[in-house]
């Protein structure tokens, strides 16, 4: 899955950047079962009288097949015996803790392995939104037992139609169904248990026949509802949502990753609707009841998990390109052709790439009114939400075209690596999720090499997740989980985006033939199968020695357990012998903080890369040696220790920050400082030296003085990822001034470095330049630094663009801004405007049915410097009449994103988290991210004592995502201690020095 891109904007940029700075959000399972909160007496009262009701029904007084016998609390009612079994649709209203209380371990018992689902849905797509549906499952005995325990939550399930019978051959079953003791939910683990008087018998085989109904859902998990207008008329979509864990949400079923199996549907809709799943039609008929309804039956799927089962029902229409199609609803279809243009190019190129034939007959991608992530890779259909794969030529940026494409190449890897073989469990999804992002750049480069997505992918994804993997409270990216909130809590930056960069250095160490037939044999022998990271270090392992590249003193495995069992990443401090030829390597975990003595003893196998003044070869990301899993390891070296300068880890490959002795970085900072030999070092190198200087001050290996002087070089620079690099950099040096008195001294600073760069992309966006993206995506990130550094023609040209399009005649039909603009655009006039502006922006944003559009605007109406507008606009955002739910995040980004918005964003949050949980679908992951944008700039002992008192009041669990939030405020504020007035000290020179 894609998880959803944030607008981040971190404080410089309005514009919505691909890959950095996302944050995660998940469809995570939240539930909780009513009943904690009784006293015991009225436990014991509910429970005595649920079970006189299910008595009541069990003798058939009351024929009313799906009257609701809850499980009061685990324990006590494992016992009732109902007539039917049902989670009921939850309060998810009003708990005041706020966290849904799971047990710890929720694995099935693996005595029973599922081999075929048969499952029918017949939804209501009006009135109640109800489903019916039964689900018939073939089942294999592992072991004799009495149970057949699966998923199922907020479903209705039948105990009197529920039955089971057993195989005699192929084809033919049992007459007699096994005599059923009880059926009862386990609410904690999500259990739906059958209990037999008669015994299961080990190699025997089984079909469990279910009945069971529930609702469509308006919240963006499980099988849920959306809208969208046409004429005034609403038209509904009803479609699913699965990973990770709410299959059982639409149907009972065994759901966990690794139990495979075949998937028949037939799903019931209204004759004038179409019906989507992973496989296709086979044959479609009327419904025997149901006047106007038409069943379809889908053919049968290959072996697969619950979590990747999908279907959508939708007036929508579609184009195809042989078997590829694409859908959407009607006034939006022509936005889906780009998609559908670069699709075949990127499954031809992963058919190759993998050397394995895609194993499906076609493939429907849709693009859905509502979608919580990115996107969602379901086998053979593809969901998205709309920005994600609609890109409007002529409207949309740079940006969304190259997002489209890198999502849709994201989606079609999962394919393979993920569909084909599924990670075993859960704690290996940062394979999938690392797999499939390091895979959108291959993609992307295969099908738009001018784009140098290759380049991009250092500043995007590795020198981002290196901030949050410098925190102590950062994970292993192989990490135990159990439950469905820890589960969720995983799909975050450190698997997509740390799983990427140490697939990459997997890659460049292992070189690009070696590391693919890997690959290939892992998934030709692993195909329908479930594995582990284990399995894949065995198969490239294998590789690897078989071409000569690892000899027998080391595996694959040896070395990526260093990267993928330990926490963080390591600081490489390289420094000569004074008068031998030896290069002193030492390795320490990076962190901002004081290492730990946990961390000192973290040690990685380093591939060691490096060039120098005179060889400037910055082609070679093969190791020429490699630092084992020692402190210190020394190299002999002539070349290194007689050049002038020189630089280790070519293209940041790999995932690790390299220090100098200062020497050798004021060598380094010399030679950048030479404008006309400056661009010998490599753009990802020199983007390399901006991130780990300033970084290495961040965290105190070195001084701010140090870090500082290698960024005057920026004064001749115009390259774009060195420049995202610096950007990325002083966002948060800006962030933690923004509240001083001093903020005129960076921003004169940081105006001065920009000139050059801002002369030469200049405020425009001409049409003869629509095809040089990487300049468009480098002007809008210079641009909108300028203008929030307050470059005053940057925002009077703003203005005077905004002006324009004010004064058109019809704004909605004619907007006079080219798109690449309208980020900066927005947010400046929406910054320096009025109540006017921001109306006329919100006014246009209603009525704009281009979602990259409604996007852009929804950022820029975060820019206000109002606070009424900026509460206004919060309140709007959670009232669920204009701005869509998937859309609340982006919505509390933008008023976060400026230092006056901040604050309200968290005295909101805080007033009314309760609120908006129940209204997200009390998915606290949500409240985390939220509190996430709200607390970025906190620097102040006063702001860190605020934030801990709200999450005491909250009464939340301080876990991980909590605890990252306070480490990254504790971590700010003793940075101004150490550094603010250094930096200061630093500025007031160089001020002089430039008024001289
Ligand atoms: C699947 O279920 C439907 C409805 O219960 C039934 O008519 C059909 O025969 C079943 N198919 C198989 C292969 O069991
Ligand atoms: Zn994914």
């Amino acid at each position: 899955m894609v998880v959803k891109e944030m607008p981040l904007h971190e404080n410089l940029s309005m514009e919505n950047r691909s890959g950095s700075a996302s944050v995660p959000t998940t469809t995570t399972t939240s539930f909780s079962r009513v009943g904690r909160r009784y006293s015991l007496s009225l436990t014991t009262a509910v429970i005595l009288a649920s079970f006189f009701l299910c008595t009541l029904l069990a003798v058939g007084l009351i024929v009313y097949n799906f009257a609701t016998c809850e499980q009061q609390s685990p324990g006590e009612g494992d016992d009732i015996v109902c007539t039917s079994v049902h989670l009921r649709h939850k309060q998810r209203h009003g708990h005041n803790d706020g966290q849904p209380k799971y047990d710890r371990d929720v694995r099935l018992p693996r005595s029973i392995q599922p081999l075929k689902y048969n499952i029918t849905l017949v939804p209501q797509l009006s009135g109640n939104f109800s489903f019916a549906g039964t689900v018939q499952i073939r089942i294999r005995v592992l072991e004799d037992c009495y149970n057949i325990t699966m998923h199922a939550e907020e479903l209705n399930i039948s105990r009197s139609d529920a039955a089971v019978y057993r195989v005699l051959t192929k084809q033919e079953l049992d007459k007699d169904s096994l005599r059923i003791h009880k059926q009862y939910l386990v609410g904690a683990k999500q259990f739906f248990v059958i209990e037999l008087y008669d015994k299961l018998l080990r190699g025997a085989e089984y079909v469990v026949h279910l009945r069971f109904d529930g609702i469509i859902q308006d919240y963006l998990q499980g099988f849920y509802r959306s809208s969208y207008e046409v004429a005034n008329e609403t038209r509904w979509v009803a479609s699913t949502q699965f990973q990770a864990t709410d299959a059982r949400r639409a149907f009972p079923c065994f759901d966990e990753p690794a139990l495979k199996a075949n998937f028949t549907l037939h799903i019931a809709r209204p004759r004038n609707m179409t019906t989507v799943s992973n496989m296709p039609i086979v044959y479609s008929n009327n419904h025997e009841t149901i006047t106007n309804y038409v069943w379809d039956h889908f053919a049968e799927s290959l072996p697969m998990s619950t979590y990747l089962v999908a279907y959508a029902i939708s007036d929508f229409t579609h184009i195809s390109s042989g078997n590829i199609s694409v859908w959407a609803r009607a006034d939006a279809i022509k936005s889906a052709e780009y998609a559908l243009s670069v699709a075949p190019k990127i499954l031809n190129f992963l058919q190759e790439f993998f050397n394995v034939t895609f194993p499906l007959p076609k493939i429907d991608m849709i693009a859905l009114p509502e979608f919580q992530a990115g996107a969602m890779e379901n086998w053979g259909l593809i969901t998205y939400r709309e920005t994600t794969m609609l890109y409007d030529p002529g409207v949309a940026t740079a940006n969304n075209k190259q997002r489209v494409a890198s999502v849709v190449g994201h989606e079609l890897a999962h394919q393979w690596f993920g569909n084909l073989v599924t990670p075993s469990w859960w704690s290996d999804i940062w394979l999938n999720e690392g797999f499939a992002s390091y895979m959108e750049y291959i993609t992307a480069d295969a099908v738009a090499p001018e784009w140098k997505q290759l380049d991009q992918f250092v500043v995007n994804e590795l020198q981002t997740v290196f901030q949050l993997d410098a925190l102590s409270t950062s994970h292993k990216i192989s990490h135990q989980v159990f439950n469905p909130q820890e589960i969720s809590e995983i799909f975050d930056r450190i698997s997509y985006a740390k799983g990427s960069a140490i697939i990459r250095m997997m890659a460049h160490f292992l070189t690009n033939p070696v590391f693919r037939r890997g690959l290939s044999k892992y998934l030709q022998e692993m195909a329908y199968n479930s594995a582990t990271q284990d399995d894949l270090w065995r198969f490239l392992t294998n590789e690897a020695k078989s071409s000569g590249l690892l000899d027998h003193s080391t595996s694959v495995k040896e070395i990526m357990d260093t990267w993928t069992l330990q926490t963080g990443y390591p600081v490489v401090k390289i420094s000569r012998h004074p008068n031998t030829n030896a290069i002193r390597l030492e390795q320490v975990r990076f962190v901002y903080t004081n290492t730990t003595k946990e961390d000192e003893g973290l040690l990685w196998w380093i591939p060691i890369t490096f060039t120098t003044a005179s060889e400037l070869n910055f082609a070679n990301t093969r190791p020429t040696t490699w630092m084992p899993r020692t402190k210190l390891y020394e190299l002999e070296n002539r070349n290194l220790s007689t050049a002038k300068w020189f630089i280790f880890n070519i293209q940041q490959t790999g995932y690790y920050r390299v220090n100098y002795d200062l020497d050798n970085w004021r060598a380094v900072t010399e030679h950048l400082m030479d404008a006309k030999h400056f661009e010998e070092i490599a753009p990802a190198n020199r983007a390399q030296l901006i991130d780990d200087v300033l970084n290495l001050a961040r965290g105190s290996y070195l001084s701010y003085g140090t870090a500082m002087n290698l960024t005057r070089y920026l004064g001749h620079e115009t390259g774009h990822v060195p420049w995202k690099a610096a950007i990325t950099n002083f966002n948060f040096i800006d962030s933690m001034f923004v509240n001083s008195g001093d903020y005129d001294l960076l921003k004169n600073y940081l105006l001065k470095q920009l000139r050059k760069v801002y002369d030469e992309v200049g405020f425009k966006d001409s049409q003869r330049e629509s095809e040089d993206i990487l300049l468009l995506l480098k002007r809008s990130e210079i641009l909108n630094m300028a203008c929030h550094l307050g470059h005053q023609e940057c925002i009077s040209e703003s203005n005077r663009h905004f002006q324009n399009w004010v004064q058109s005649a019809n704004p909605d039909a004619n907007n006079p801004i080219g798109p690449n603009l309208r980020g900066v655009v927005y947010c400046s006039a929406i910054q320096y405007g009025t109540e006017y502006e921001w109306d006329f922006a919100f006014e246009r944003y209603l009525k704009t049915s281009i979602p990259a559009e409604k996007e852009l605007l929804l950022s820029a109406l975060g820019c206000s410097k109002e606070p009424w507008l900026l509460y206004r606009y919060l309140r709007r955002g959670i009232a669920g009449q204009h701005i869509r739910k998937q859309d609340v995040l982006r919505v509390f980004a933008a008023v976060s994103n400026t230092v006056v918005g901040q604050q309200i964003a968290f005295d909101f949050l805080r007033n009314n988290w309760q609120e908006i949980n129940t209204y997200m679908g009390s998915q606290i992951s949500n409240i985390h991210t939220l509190l996430k944008f709200a607390t970025k700039r906190m620097n102040s002992k006063f702001q860190l004592a605020e934030l801990e008192d709200f999450v005491k009041d909250a009464r939340w669990d301080y876990d991980r995502p909590i605890q990252q939030i306070v480490e990254q405020v504790e971590t700010s504020v003793d940075w101004m201690n150490r550094n603010y007035k250094s930096i200061v000290e630093w500025l007031k020179i160089e001020a002089k020095i430039e008024g001289a």
